[in-house]
């Protein structure tokens, strides 16, 4: 047996205890006439103890020759410490060792084991292992689990059933690139990974299974950021005979049992907000809803002066800050620069500050009087004490300008607490969405997603005004789950395709077993897929999906512990009869 109890379980009953523990040691402090060691396994820290009366010589030379991170075995009495440590779960007791075995030593690692690690993101990528003993790291991981746990046992007693879809596909548009595997048997062939198993949870509605999930790895060849890895894992439902209304409710469901068992929080119905309103209003289809700083647009009160940049923009929009007329000359001219950085693109701002004794001044006091800037006021809902800033140029880039200046000063403010919940459904989506480059249209979510009922015949006339059936769960300003109701019908499915631009042979060759499918009595249905990374990283109070992911991948998409991706060998192209360019193979 190695073990009797864990290091995080024994306390002042178990006192005279004879007890057997395993784990790391996490740190050894020679005091001379006594040695402590504190022995560290997934559950906690024990105090191990050797001392000159109560130990043998041997048994203390021994102690003194562990390292850390040695996986040490002891045998001894549970003991009543003369120093408590409070912040210990363990700490009333400590283990009077009698025997010890050195299961396994240790080189020194590379980064201190401890809460806050003196190691860098990519040491400690490249010892993840090491990393994973951690708490944060540690803790999260559970946290994952837990969360996992949650969905499966609601879905469960909600009638889903979970269905295993492949991995080795035909490609899916999930809007990335594939990542593709070749074929041996089949050569010059290619399987795709998943960008997401959309079409197989259709076909299972087809075949009748009716409630359908899956906790499911998805791989899309896209650029990295804090909330995007090219293998993350979703939460993937599909539903038969249910309208848009029922796929909300259902995952609302789930969403706040997620956030009363993992967090003890209730939430009240999630509000919803149309696309249009979202982004009119935040400038953002994923607004954060946990602060006010509400988007007013100023066309009609700013465009009948003389101040020609606002009167030749399509759109003049601000936001009040709250408290930020306080702000210094030099502060905004830093948020300027800051909004002129290339990351954001704007051209300048023009700011209003709002003085106690109800004045305004603004930097473009030439051209507006306190009228019209008591007009701004009221548009942007600004009080004394607050600074509007207002941003103007074409609408699209405008309102992403003054959403990232939005999200920026919630932050400065502190407004962005990880520890309040505020969940909000984005429904009513466009069905699609043009390339400003090439003119093309793309499927805003999929190309199965369906129009709104009676839209279709707008797809030739007016193909940016055609609404589809589509929804977003945003959880503090980030896209939690996407999803939509699904053509059903073989005919629409194949004009949608003629409208993303396939023409009738490619949308054959790529997706003609879903429209045959759609012949055999394909039942109207609809879904939903939550990122299960995301989803757990932001009920952890953190944005960043990377440390809840045990094996991550850096940001240029490489895993730096096995070090891979990594050439294969000749044998191996030979094998699957690919030649590589500038390879002499
Ligand atoms: P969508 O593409 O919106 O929908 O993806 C669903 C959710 O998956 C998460 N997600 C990601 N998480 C981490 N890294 C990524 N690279 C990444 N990409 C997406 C997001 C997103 O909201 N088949 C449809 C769902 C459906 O229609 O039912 C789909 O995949 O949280």
């Amino acid at each position: 047996m190695y073990r009797s109890h864990t290091c995080g379980e024994l306390r002042t009953p178990d006192i005279g205890t004879r007890v057997i523990l395993s784990g790391w040691v996490q740190k050894v402090r020679d005091k001379g006439f006594v040695v402590w060691v504190d022995l560290r396994d997934r559950y906690g820290i024990t105090q191990l103890v050797f001392d000159e009366q109560r130990t043998t010589a041997t048994l203390l030379a021994e102690a003194r020759k562990l390292g850390r991170e040695f996986v040490i075995q002891v045998h001894g009495e549970v003991i009543e410490r003369t120093s408590k440590n409070p912040q210990l779960s363990t700490g009333d007791i400590e283990i009077l060792v009698s025997e010890i075995k050195i299961l396994n030593p240790a080189l020194l690692p590379p980064f201190t084991i401890e809460d806050d690690t003196d190691g860098g993101t990519d040491l400690r990528m490249k010892y993840r292992y090491l990393d994973i003993r951690r708490n944060p790291i540690k803790n999260n991981l559970i946290f994952r689990s837990k969360v996992a746990m949650e969905v499966r046992k609601y879905l469960s007693e909600q009638g889903f059933i979970e269905v295993e879809t492949p991995y080795l596909i035909k490609s899916t548009p999930e809007g990335a690139r594939d990542f593709v595997v070749p074929s041996r048997m089949n050569q010059g062939q290619f399987y795709a990974l998943p960008q997401s198993p959309q079409t197989f949870k259709q076909l299972l509605m087809v075949g009748g299974l009716d409630k359908y999930f899956q906790i499911v790895k998805c791989f899309r060849d896209e650029d990295l950021r804090a909330d995007r890895q090219p293998e993350f894992t979703q939460i993937d439902c599909e539903m038969a005979f249910v309208e848009q209304e029922d796929v909300l409710n259902a995952f609302e469901g789930l969403t706040r049992h997620l956030l009363k068992e993992i967090r003890g929080i209730e939430v009240e119905k999630f509000p919803r907000m149309t696309y249009d309103e979202a982004m009119k209003t935040y400038g953002n289809d994923k607004p954060d809803i946990r602060f006010e700083m509400r988007f007013g647009e100023l066309n009609d009160v700013s465009q009948h002066r003389d101040f020609q940049i606002f009167n030749a923009a399509e759109l003049v929009v601000g936001i009040a800050v709250p408290g930020g007329a306080s702000l210094t000359r030099k502060e905004i001219d830093h948020l300027t620069d800051w909004l002129r950085r290339p990351q954001i693109g704007a051209k300048g701002m023009v700011y209003v500050r709002c003085n106690e004794d109800g004045s305004y001044k603004s930097s473009v006091d030439k051209f507006y009087d306190q009228e019209d800037l008591k007009k701004w006021a009221e548009a942007t809902n600004a009080q004394t004490g607050d600074l509007i800033c207002v941003l103007s140029g074409d609408t699209m880039s405008t309102r992403t300008q003054l959403s990232a200046l939005r999200m920026e000063m919630a932050e400065r403010l502190g407004l962005r607490n990880p520890l309040v919940f505020a969940p909000l459904w984005v429904i009513d989506f466009p069905l699609l969405e043009k390339d400003e480059e090439t003119g093309d249209y793309h499927a805003m979510h999929h190309p199965f997603t369906s129009p709104k009922p009676g839209q279709l015949e707008l797809l030739d006339t007016d193909p940016d005004a055609v609404r589809a059936n589509a929804y977003d769960l945003v959880l503090n300003g980030n896209e939690i789950g996407g999803g939509s109701i699904r053509i059903h019908d073989k005919k629409m499915q194949s004009t949608m395709f003629r409208h993303l631009g396939f023409t009738e042979e490619e949308a054959r060759a790529q997706f003609g077993f879903l429209m045959d499918a759609f012949q055999y009595g394909a039942p109207p249905h609809g879904g939903i897929a939550f990122g299960l990374d995301r989803l757990v990283a932001i009920l952890g109070g953190q944005e960043t999906i990377r440390d809840f992911i045990a094996f991550p991948k850096n940001n240029s998409g490489r895993d730096v512990m096995i070090d891979a991706p990594a050439p294969i060998d000749k044998a191996q192209l030979k094998e699957l009869n690919l030649r590589l360019e500038n390879n002499e193979g």
